[in-house]
């Protein structure tokens, strides 16, 4: 994985249907990296799985479009990075940045509510490169909106004071070049300890809903190419996709 960090070009708009389309125009059209689109509201952002992504203003919507070099197999390890560079955006707003944790393999969570999500969109090169990435990136500033199936929080909730949305997305698209810049100079291997550092304790029960069915099995870290390792029984799995959910609570009796 290597990769200089893009000039920036971040377009602000009031409202967009997502931030996401501009950019994924943008990049079957062949425009360089480093374009970045920010909507002050959104009314058909999209979260991954197909869900929606109910936008007020307040919060964060930004995209921006990467072409990272490096091998399409890679590609998860970019995740992972826009992961740790959010958590760094905003761990100093945060009196105790403790009370910020990863859930693999790219959400936020504040107070272990989700605060932020990460969507990223890309298509392999024809050279078994990366080709292109569209991240996309919402983050609950002032507003937590509600979902059906998991708490959320915002900082506003949390007590804190939402940073300005404009503010913010520069700060985190600084974060974004720090940590390009080290895995360029080192590889993913960095990137891999700070998101254990945030990510899950060592040894906690986690539950995986895959297409194949639910795994579930005691985390062990991430393996050197990023994948979640779970082990179940006596096996120690690598796991490149799934998404994690509630451990049911035991039943008494
Ligand atoms: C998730 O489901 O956790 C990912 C949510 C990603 C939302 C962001 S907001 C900016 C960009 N535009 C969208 O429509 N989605 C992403």
């Amino acid at each position: 994985m290597t990769g200089a960090a893009p000039a920036w070009r971040l377009r602000v708009h009031d409202e967009l249907a997502s931030t996401q389309d501009g950019v994924l125009a943008a990049a079957l059209e062949g425009e360089p990296e480093g374009l970045a689109i920010l909507a002050r509201r959104q009314v058909a952002g999209r979260g991954t799985q197909g869900r929606h992504w109910r936008s007020p203003p307040g919060n964060l919507y930004l995209s921006f479009l990467l072409r990272p070099e490096g091998l399409a197999r890679e590609l998860p390890q970019w995740s992972l990075l826009m992961a740790v560079a959010l958590a760094d955006a905003l761990a100093p707003l945060l009196p105790d940045p403790s009370r910020l944790r990863l859930k693999w393999p790219n959400d936020l969570l504040l107070d272990g509510a989700k605060c932020a999500g990460i969507l990223t969109q890309g298509t392999p090169g024809e050279d078994g490169g990366i080709g292109w990435l569209a991240c996309g990136i919402g983050v609950n500033l002032a507003e937590a909106p509600v979902l059906p199936d998991r708490p959320t929080a915002s900082l506003r909730q949390a007590g804190l004071v939402p940073p300005e949305p404009v503010a913010f997305a520069w700060s985190l698209l600084a974060a974004l070049d720090r940590w390009r810049e080290l895995q360029g100079r080192q590889g993913f291997a960095p990137v891999r300890l700070a998101w254990m550092a945030r990510g899950p304790a060592q040894g906690s029960r986690l539950r995986l809903n895959r297409p194949e069915g639910i795994l579930e099995g005691t985390y062990e870290g991430l393996s050197p190419e990023g994948r979640l390792l779970l082990r179940t029984g006596t096996s120690l799995q690598a796991i490149s996709s799934g998404e994690i959910v509630p451990v049911p609570l035991p039943t008494a009796g």
